[in-house]
């Protein structure tokens, strides 16, 4: 959330700004910025909107110097307008920020005590009132910075510049990532390694509570105790080349029909072709006496770990604790003895799902991150780690990512299964083979996009939308719900397909479209028609996703039926989550909504 960059080179600084900012966008997009030194001053240029304005505006009005720092914003503290923009400034200093400033009221008023005045309503200006502060005391840059940061109580990354400083940046990291970058002559520090890969792929991972002192000559990085500290430069795996649409309208778009080969991609790594095993990395325990699995994650990665809870439970008869990341972390579970604790995210940075693997490292769980980004925050501190090859997201609504992390989950959770003996080994052999048909069967499931494109015309028109599922498909009508609110902003609301009559089937009537999910799987399906049939007694429209088993046993009286590949029940919820996906998808394009950076989100949530 909010991305910052900051460049130290020989050519002027701020087009590479800009283009380290592209790069960034996918975490805020609310306002952009950047500041240089020119001449020994701070001068800035800022915009309200995406980086293509301020892009525009320095068009108009160039900024020279080769030291600059850059911004984009997802606004936490004041409207996102040009004057609440990063960076923020004074005559001596300027900042961009990345977290929340948690005492900043307390800060503000000791400075205006002193005189600084403030022309924004963000918690972020008191850091550079705070470091002038230290200045006028005539401390030097770093000394005022330093002295600044103690005082500083929250999240943050930071990349600091001062008047009169050519070779001068200060980073620092607490609670967000921040990366330094290597260059030759150059140096960089970048909320992470992609916005940097243009230039150079030496990256240094800050740790909690680091500063870093960066000039042109390289970086010198102090701990949280103000220690002179080793930081290991690594080779990054992140591409430089811009990531494009492939002649997709939109990122969301591309990734959605990318699933196939993304979920083929990550079952190779986990699947022996020859013996058809599951692959996982060496474990710190054996997850045969595994007694309970604690499944935390935010959004989209949370319903993954819904569905997760009923493969374990039902293939590995493993009680398993599902919950949000937010909730998690302060609820202070207690959490038994020699715990598994399972951590999924897309970006690898989300802050309380961060916090909340710290939370169980500390209760001695061992934890296990599903990650797609290998060089995260997440990924460096878990203790295992079963990536997802999904390749970058960079739709704020996560889809290939989603697939991918199921994809992951229901390998762990067969393998567990078979190394606790609660299946055998024909049944591991038949779980397996429904796995790797997914990347086909996702390919017939795309089939369906001009008929979906159909439906979304209807559904674009509704006030409110219901999704119904049972079983390991309620996560399934939960995502469905999500992506559609994300996107095209109509309200949505996923359920258990059971639990409907309890509350929301007040809302239906010939309005509301009701999306329902399921897959012809035996007693759980019976259920969910004798559902079905409440809602259609009521008036509700019905689009029923089913197969052709389903559908047909399901009779008439939906509005649409869609018929999706008969599957083991195990695989359902990959291939189920791809229609949904696209109804949300061309429902937002009905709507004429920005459906690759849809209002108020963003994709890396680094703020809790
Ligand atoms: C944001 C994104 C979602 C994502 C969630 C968790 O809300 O918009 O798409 O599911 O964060 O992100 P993570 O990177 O941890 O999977």
């Amino acid at each position: 959330m909010c991305g910052i960059i900051g460049i130290l080179g020989e050519e002027p600084a701020a087009p590479l700004l800009i283009e380290g900012l592209k790069r960034l966008e996918y975490r805020g997009y609310d306002s952009a910025g950047v500041a240089t030194v020119v001449n020994g001053a701070i001068d800035r240029r800022r915009a309200e909107g995406r980086i293509a304005r301020l892009e525009a505006r320095l068009a108009e009005a160039p900024l020279p110097g080769t030291i600059g720092i850059g911004h984009t914003r997802w606004a936490t503290h004041g409207k996102p307008n040009e004057t609440n923009a990063h960076p923020h400034a004074t005559e001596r200093v300027a900042i961009v920020h990345n977290g929340i400033i948690e005492n900043f009221r307390s800060l503000r008023q000791e400075l205006e005590a002193l005189g600084h005045r403030f022309s924004t309503e963000t918690d972020s200006e008191v850091i550079a009132h705070l470091i002038t502060r230290y200045l006028d005391e005539q401390q030097s840059p770093r000394q005022a910075a330093a002295s600044a940061l103690a005082r500083l109580d929250g999240a943050f990354a930071l990349a600091i510049i001062f008047a009169g400083e050519h070779d001068l940046m200060i980073g620092a990291r607490r609670g967000s990532p921040l990366a330094v970058g290597y260059g030759r002559g150059e140096m960089f520090i970048g909320s992470d390694a992609m916005a940097l890969a243009p230039w150079t792929d030496r990256i240094c991972y800050l740790e909690e509570g680091d500063r870093v002192e960066v000039t042109r000559a390289g970086a010198t990085v102090f701990d949280g105790e103000g220690h002179p500290a080793e930081r290991e430069i690594r080779q990054t795996v992140q591409s430089g080349a811009l990531i494009g649409k492939a002649g997709y309208r939109h990122f969301m778009l591309k990734e959605i029909y990318e699933q196939p080969s993304v979920i083929g991609d990550t079952l190779r790594s986990y699947v022996n072709p020859v013996t058809r095993a599951i692959w996982l990395p060496a474990m710190p325990l054996s997850l045969a006496e595994v007694g309970r699995i604690t499944a935390v994650a935010c959004g989209t990665a949370y319903y993954a770990a819904m569905v997760a809870k009923y493969w374990f439970e039902r293939l590995a008869r493993i009680p398993v604790d599902v919950d949000v990341a937010s909730e998690f972390r302060y609820r202070e579970a207690p959490l038994p003895e020699g715990g598994v604790a399972l951590f999924i995210s897309q970006s690898g940075e989300t802050a309380d799902t961060l916090a909340a693997m710290r939370y169980a490292k500390e209760q001695g769980q061992t934890t296990i991150a599903v990650v797609n980004v290998p060089e995260s925050s997440i990924a460096r501190e878990a203790d295992v780690v079963l990536p997802t090859l999904a390749g970058p997201e960079i739709g704020v609504a996560s889809t290939k990512a989603y697939t991918t992390q199921l994809t992951v989950l229901a390998c762990l959770a067969i393998a567990t299964a078979r190394l606790r003996g609660t299946i055998d080994q024909r049944r591991q052999a038949e779980l397996i083979t429904a796995l790797t048909e997914v990347p086909a069967r996702a390919v017939e499931v795309l089939t369906h996009d001009d008929v979906i494109h159909r439906l979304a015309h209807d559904v674009a028109e509704a006030r409110d939308v219901l999704y119904l599922g049972r079983g390991a498909n309620f996560p399934t009508a939960m995502e469905g719900a999500l992506k559609l609110k994300e996107i095209s902003y109509i309200h949505a609301e996923g359920y258990a397909a059971g639990e409907m009559k309890h509350g929301p089937i007040a809302l239906i009537d010939e309005t509301v479209p009701v999306i329902v999910i399921a897959p012809s799987d035996g007693v759980v399906f019976d259920k969910t028609v004798s559902n079905v049939q409440e809602v259609m007694a009521r008036g509700g429209k019905v689009i029923f996703l089913s197969d052709r088993d389903g559908i047909e046993a399901f009779g008439p009286g939906a509005s649409a039926t869609i018929a999706l590949p008969k599957v083991d029940p195990l695989v359902a919820p990959i291939l189920y989550a791809i229609p949904v996906q696209i109804l949300a998808y061309h429902t937002a394009i009905f709507k004429g909504t920005d459906v690759d950076q849809p209002r108020n989100l963003a994709k890396s949530v680094t703020v809790e």
